[in-house]
């Protein structure tokens, strides 16, 4: 399953069917429970706070998105697109707090960074990551905050490994998912990887 505009965030992706035991339930929309990524600063010193997404966001999601450059929306969903379509963002506002997650960043001007994953119909463990920071918050260490936040989110439902699809030109992605223990393969033009969540909390 890729968070693409190819094959992005199929209704199937996002069924509950095998949900494992030990994949505890954050109430949605609660403060990431530990407090060094609840409260955070970017690396200029801009304080943000970040917490996970839910249903009520929407709004706040579609115009997050409907901010973002082309280019990063390219980046994003690896097509140009020249409007978000309603089912696109029925999807990225589809969160259910289990198998679909999504972490917001959140400064003075609002939403400025969202990173998400959805597991693998297949396999409750793996999951599909995503990323976004407003243009005007890039290169400032948010996207390695979400990350580490996402890893978290995951790592208290079960899920142990992060899968990504980027565009092998994006550098920016690229620094961020290739981390010690992550593997990747170039496939026409789109890297593809693996990284496990243990060594993101590392
Ligand atoms: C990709 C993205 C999420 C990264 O978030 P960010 O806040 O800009 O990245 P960070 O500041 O946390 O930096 C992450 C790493 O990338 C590097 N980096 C950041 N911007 C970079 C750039 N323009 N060129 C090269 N490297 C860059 C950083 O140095 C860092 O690596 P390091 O830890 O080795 O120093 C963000 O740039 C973005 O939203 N881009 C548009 C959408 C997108 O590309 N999504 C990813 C596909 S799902």
């Amino acid at each position: 399953m890729r968070m693409n505009g190819n094959t992005a965030l199929n209704p199937g992706d996002l069924a509950i069917n095998n949900p494992t035991d030990h994949a505890r339930h954050w109430p949605i929309g609660s403060p990431i429970s530990t407090p060094d990524t609840a409260r955070a600063e970017l690396e200029d010193g801009t304080p943000v706070r970040l917490r996970l997404l839910d249903a009520e966001d929407s709004a706040t999601i579609q115009a997050f998105f409907e901010s973002l450059s082309p280019r990063s929306l390219h980046q994003r969903f690896h097509q140009r697109l020249q409007t978000l379509s309603p089912p696109l963002l029925r999807l990225l506002c589809g969160m259910d707090g289990q198998r679909h997650v999504a972490v917001g960043a959140f400064a003075d001007a609002g939403l400025i960074g969202i990173g998400r994953f959805v597991c693998s119909a297949e396999n409750a463990r793996t999951a599909e990551v995503a990323f976004s920071v407003a243009d005007s918050s890039q290169g400032r260490g948010l996207g390695k905050k979400l990350l580490r936040a996402l890893a978290m989110a995951a790592s208290e439902r079960g899920v142990d490994t992060f899968l990504f699809t980027v565009l092998a030109d994006n550098r920016a992605a690229t620094r961020l998912l290739t981390i010690p223990g992550s593997s990747s393969v170039i496939r026409g033009g789109q890297l593809e990887g693996r990284v496990n969540v243990a060594d993101v909390l590392r």
